[in-house]
């Protein structure tokens, strides 16, 4: 808590709010769920069996709507776009009048025969435009707030990425019925990405039968199996929309609540940001798969406060600090330099009238992380039934990790992988890029664990050329090389 506090004041001194920090959403929402009144968990039963009808879901005629969402000119945008984008809505509910905001990012060379990629970003209830303007897509901003400037590393190099800001109430994704906002959680999120999906394909229809896959970080470590499992089970109850999915790769992912909480304190004790006293009270006190007792408070409150103010995304990343500084420092127009001030630069960029105009997104004080979405009203324990279902599915499923993140540290995703106990197929080893080791992998049944050295939180963004490496990887299926 005192360091939520540490990073809220920060926070403030730079005009963002509190809900502006995908891992403060993050940190809040385990929190709450270890508190006593805590939001619905296990709300995802696995079965096997489709005995269930298929409920159809919401469809509208989509033609010709698809030309009226092509982007003409970003504001800012850098001369030489050689690729087409497009962005605006899909309505998801026409009674409530909710409807969910994507940006689509073709690729410059082969559009039509690469596959189709989802990002999601996590939170719960942040931007998937995190991704897109300062992750992975094809521009980044300039520290001026107002000009782009080129991603040699962008995953639209090799797929046709597709961002969609999800559930309503994030970014400019909004419902005409506010108490929509009340009920987000994970399920109301899947159901609401599925209906989006049927539809955004029966507009890009050239998209129908594409491979596709579904990537994410952070809490879309729920999002992503979650969507993956509910397109898999409605594959095999309709002969409607059957979606092309062959895997999903997630990034510092929340997987598994109990991993999750014993994996972060461990990963800060190795990485010499917390004392051997405190690592030691809260092994003794915690007891990470139950509710929390004051005592593990008293520890963990303890731990966040001697890790200081550093990036929680990042643990050796410079921080931001004042506006002023953040606007004369900052080395502009290089991908190899990850501005502090990120947070910032994006939501000046996209607050920008003429910016939601060329969007075609409709007038929004646009945030990072939604400020409407008050609560959550679900959010499972683990998704590991879910990992175990698509592994049993064919599905490919990677778990990427930048190592230095404090916030879902690449010890927890160890751990929750090691919960599911597979075997064993490729043991640990490097992988490299250019002579230089890019991280480690190892390959279990089903499933590969990889590594992104000295990569935060948001990998592309601390490593874009790495991250670039890893997903041209994913989506041919082999492992990066071993020399
Ligand atoms: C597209 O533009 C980028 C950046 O200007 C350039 O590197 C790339 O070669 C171009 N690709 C094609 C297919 O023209
Ligand atoms: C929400 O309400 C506005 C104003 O009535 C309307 O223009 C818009 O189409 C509605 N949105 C949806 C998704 O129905
Ligand atoms: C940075 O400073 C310039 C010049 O003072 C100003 O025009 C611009 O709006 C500032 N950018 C941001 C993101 O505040
Ligand atoms: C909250 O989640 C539970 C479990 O999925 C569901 O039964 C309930 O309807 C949800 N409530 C709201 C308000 O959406
Ligand atoms: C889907 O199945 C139903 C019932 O078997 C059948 O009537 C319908 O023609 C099928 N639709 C397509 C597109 O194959
Ligand atoms: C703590 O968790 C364990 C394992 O999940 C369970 O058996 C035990 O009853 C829980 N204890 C309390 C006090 O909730
Ligand atoms: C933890 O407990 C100790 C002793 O009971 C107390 O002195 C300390 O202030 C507590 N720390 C926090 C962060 O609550
Ligand atoms: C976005 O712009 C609106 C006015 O256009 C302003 O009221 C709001 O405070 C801005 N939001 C942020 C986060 O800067």
């Amino acid at each position: 808590m005192i360091k939520l506090i540490a990073t809220l004041c920060l926070l403030a001194l730079l005009g963002l709010t509190n809900a502006d920090i995908q891992a403060n959403k993050l940190f809040n929402l385990l929190k709450s769920k270890r508190a006593r009144n805590s939001p619905v968990t296990n709300t995802w039963t696995v079965s096997e069996e489709v005995t269930d009808e298929y409920s159809p879901v919401h469809t509208a005629p989509q033609d010709g709507l698809a030309d009226l969402d092509k982007i003409s000119v970003l504001p800012g945008q850098p001369e030489g776009v050689n690729f087409s984008q497009y962005s605006g809505y899909v309505t998801v509910d026409p009674n409530a009048g909710r409807a969910l905001f994507y940006y689509l990012v073709e690729s410059p060379t082969d559009s039509s025969t690469k596959p189709l990629v989802l990002w999601l970003n996590g939170g719960p209830g942040c931007s998937s435009m995190i991704g897109a303007m300062s992750e992975l897509g094809p521009f980044r901003i300039n520290s001026d707030g107002k000009t782009l400037f080129m991603n040699d590393y962008a995953w639209s190099n090799v797929a046709n990425m597709l961002f969609l800001e999800s559930p309503a109430g994030v970014g400019f994704s909004y419902s005409n019925t506010t108490s929509d906002y009340d009920k987000s959680g994970d399920k109301n999120t899947a159901d609401d990405a599925y209906i989006f999906l049927v539809n955004w394909l029966a507009r890009f229809p050239q998209y129908k039968t594409r491979e596709f896959y579904i990537t994410g970080e952070s809490y879309a470590g729920h999002y992503v199996p979650q969507l993956a499992y509910t397109i898999v089970r409605n594959n095999k109850k309709t002969n409607q929309t059957i979606i092309n999915i062959k895997g999903i790769a997630i990034g510092n992912a929340v997987m598994d609540d109990e991993t999750h909480f014993k994996g972060k304190f461990d990963h800060w004790w190795s990485h010499a940001i917390i004392s051997d006293t405190t690592h030691d009270a809260i092994i003794k006190n915690c007891d990470f798969a139950n509710v929390s007792s004051a005592m593990c408070e008293n520890s963990t409150d303890k731990a966040w406060n001697e890790i200081g103010d550093i990036d929680v995304y990042n643990v050796y990343a410079p921080i931001c600090l004042t506006p002023r500084e953040r606007n004369t420092s900052a080395i502009p127009g290089s991908v190899n330099f990850f501005d502090p001030c990120w947070q910032y630069i994006l939501e000046f960029y996209l607050n920008d009238s003429s910016v939601q105009k060329a969007l075609h997104a409709k007038p929004t004080s646009w945030d990072l992380c939604s400020d409407v979405i008050m609560g959550w009203n679900d959010s499972a324990v683990t998704i590991l039934p879910l990992i175990k279902y698509l592994i049993a599915n064919g599905q490919r499923i990677w778990v990427f990790s930048g190592d230095v993140d404090v916030q879902v540290p690449t010890t927890s995703s160890r751990y929750s992988i090691n919960a599911l106990k597979l075997p064993i197929e490729t043991a640990w080893r490097p992988w490299y890029l250019n002579k230089e080791v890019g991280g480690y992998l190892e390959a279990y049944k089903g499933l590969l664990l990889i590594t992104v050295r000295g990569a935060g939180h948001t990998v592309p963004s601390y490593q874009p050329q790495r991250a670039l490496a890893l997903f041209t990887s994913f989506l041919g299926g082999t492992l990066p090389p071993s020399s």
